[in-house]
């Protein structure tokens, strides 16, 4: 069974980030998160047209939040207070003890590990404090971004194909203690 629970918002530190609940403030951000094209390349997502599309996004994933069904943080630099990105957990399944993880980072901030910094310790929350066993992340088999980071964290290649849309790929990573050697 997961342990799923997630009033209060679990805040957590790295050491130069700090990952927070989303706040209707943040509308800015996530507009640019959800629209910008080359963010949105290899993402099959709906897209946020307007500023008020970004409020309600924000809105949505503090209810699933609040029924504890999924976890956003927003990723903010500890020293400067901005938001730079956003990593989440989501499709819990108990029956099979996994779920999902998702990330995305403002251009600016790519290319200075912050995604692995965070991710590093999403993963970690995952599997020692909600207990999962497995991680997912699906993604566009062209997203080299994206498998660089999963390869730093020894995901595999499940080579599971999804029916829907064979252009997607799904890796995979069992908790184990040698996951951070
Ligand atoms: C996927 C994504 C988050 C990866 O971002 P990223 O910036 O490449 O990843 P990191 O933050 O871990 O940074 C790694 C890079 O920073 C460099 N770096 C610089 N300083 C560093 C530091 N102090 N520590 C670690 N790496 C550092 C690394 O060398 C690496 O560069 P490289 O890719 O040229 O080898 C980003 O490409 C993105 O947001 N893409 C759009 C959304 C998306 O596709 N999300 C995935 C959905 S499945």
């Amino acid at each position: 069974m997961l342990i799923r629970t997630f009033t209060p918002f679990p805040i957590l530190k790295t050491e130069r980030l700090t990952l927070r609940q989303l706040v209707v403030n943040d509308e800015q951000e996530i507009f640019t998160l959800r629209s910008d094209s080359e963010i949105n390349k290899y993402l099959d997502r709906q897209v946020s047209n307007t500023i008020d599309d970004a409020r309600n996004f924000i809105n949505k994933v503090n209810e699933n939040i609040n029924k504890n069904d999924s976890l956003y943080w927003a990723i903010t630099l500890s020293d400067r207070n901005i938001l730079v990105g956003t990593i989440c957990l989501f499709g819990f399944s108990d029956e099979n003890g996994k779920c999902e993880i998702g990330y995305e980072l403002l251009t600016n901030f790519q290319g200075q590990g912050i995604m692995k910094e965070a991710a590093e310790k999403v993963i970690n929350y995952a599997f020692n404090t909600i207990k999962v066993q497995k991680l997912e992340a699906s993604l566009h088999r062209d997203n080299q971004s994206s498998i660089k980071l999963l390869d730093k964290f020894s995901f595999r290649n499940s080579n599971e194909l999804d029916k829907a849309n064979p252009e997607l790929i799904c890796y995979q990573l069992t908790n184990s203690i040698d996951n951070f050697k």
